[in-house]
């Protein structure tokens, strides 16, 4: 019987534990012995893997977070730890990795099947969908949601008492959740990483507004700097006088019962991860591409990271919110 592994790491994302179960039962259906490796790419080191069946993942459909649970893990990116790794898997026999993660997770997983591994699939679980070769990564749409439910309560002050507000949202090196959070949202401008813009520049926005406004909000990606939006309140007071509330929603966004969406893609990845491996294929990520999943090569980290590049999505968001 051939035995597979399943690892979640990096950043959790709601739609893993969707995932898992997918994987795990896909496997059962195909013949093979599952196992699951607990806190990431640090329980090849530590070796804690643990055999799984069936009834393991019951009722975890519905829960946020990964009940592997998983690891920020950058010393895996060190050969003499990755060779320790790969001395683990072979005692133990593992024939295949499925791994759920993020680009970090995959640069890992490449480095591993290079260096003569077992087969690896991934699947992409970021929340903050900045994979390249797909178009979505699981989680996004919860995040997403827990964002915008936030941003409903704080527009009901904001209203009530005539404020302004910043809002930052997730996203280390990509806009996307801020996009879609801030245009769901009613956010007169959105900030992102991609098209950084100086305070100067989002008071001279503000004072342009065709519409007077009593109350607004902007949502800023936190970028590389968490908190940074509170810096960006304090210039923007200095040079206009308008005085912003920051609320910055942090790891909230993380957490939470996956959406719809984010479970049934993760079914539909789970799947094919398996029929990816059945069919002898290594080295590949389940993409969401055109609305099909397929699968593509694992990423190349040379590359980094997807970036927003929808400029006319803010164009769009910022006619409709000012005029
Ligand atoms: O990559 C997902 C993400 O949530 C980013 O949006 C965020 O910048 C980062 O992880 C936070 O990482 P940590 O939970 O390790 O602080």
């Amino acid at each position: 019987m051939k035995k597979l592994l399943i690892i979640t790491s990096g950043g959790d994302s709601p739609g893993m534990n969707a995932a898992i179960r997918a994987v795990l039962r896909a496997a059962l259906s195909f013949g093979w012995q599952v196992y699951g490796c607990q806190d990431g790419y640090g329980g090849l080191i530590n070796g804690s893997i643990v055999r799984m069946h069936s009834k393991d993942v019951a009722n975890c459909v519905q829960r946020g977070g990964t009940i592997l649970r998983t690891k920020r893990f950058p010393e895996f990116l060190k050969p003499g730890v990755r060779d320790q790794a790969l001395a683990y898997l072979r005692a133990q026999k593992i024939d295949a990795l499925v791994i759920l993660g993020g680009d970090g997770s995959f640069s890992g997983a490449r480095l591993l099947a290079q260096a003569g591994g077992p087969k690896i699939v991934g699947i992409p679980c970021t929340i903050d969908n900045d994979i390249i070769g797909t178009e979505y990564t699981l989680g996004f749409d919860t995040a997403c949601n827990t964002a915008l439910i936030a941003i409903d309560k704080i527009r009901d002050t904001a209203f009530s008492l005539n404020r302004h507000f910043l809002v930052e949202v997730m996203g280390r090196s990509s806009g996307f959740l801020a996009v879609d959070v801030g245009m769901a949202g009613g956010a007169e401008l959105i900030v992102i990483p991609e098209l950084p813009i100086s305070a100067a520049d989002i008071v001279h926005t503000i004072s342009n507004r065709t519409r007077k406004k009593m109350a607004s909000i902007i949502v800023v990606a936190e970028a590389e700097c968490p908190g940074r939006s509170f810096e960006i309140a304090k210039a923007i007071e200095s040079l206009s006088g308008i005085a912003y509330k920051v609320c910055v929603l942090g790891h909230i966004q993380r957490g939470g019962s996956p959406t719809v969406l984010d479970r049934k893609l993760a079914t539909l990845m789970g799947y094919a991860a398996l029929q990816c491996l059945e069919s002898g294929d290594s080295q590949k990520m389940m993409a969401h591409v055109k609305g099909e999943v397929v699968p593509v090569p694992l990423p190349d980290p040379a590359l980094g990271t997807r970036t927003f590049d929808f400029k006319t999505q803010l164009h769009i968001n910022h006619l409709v919110c000012t005029h």
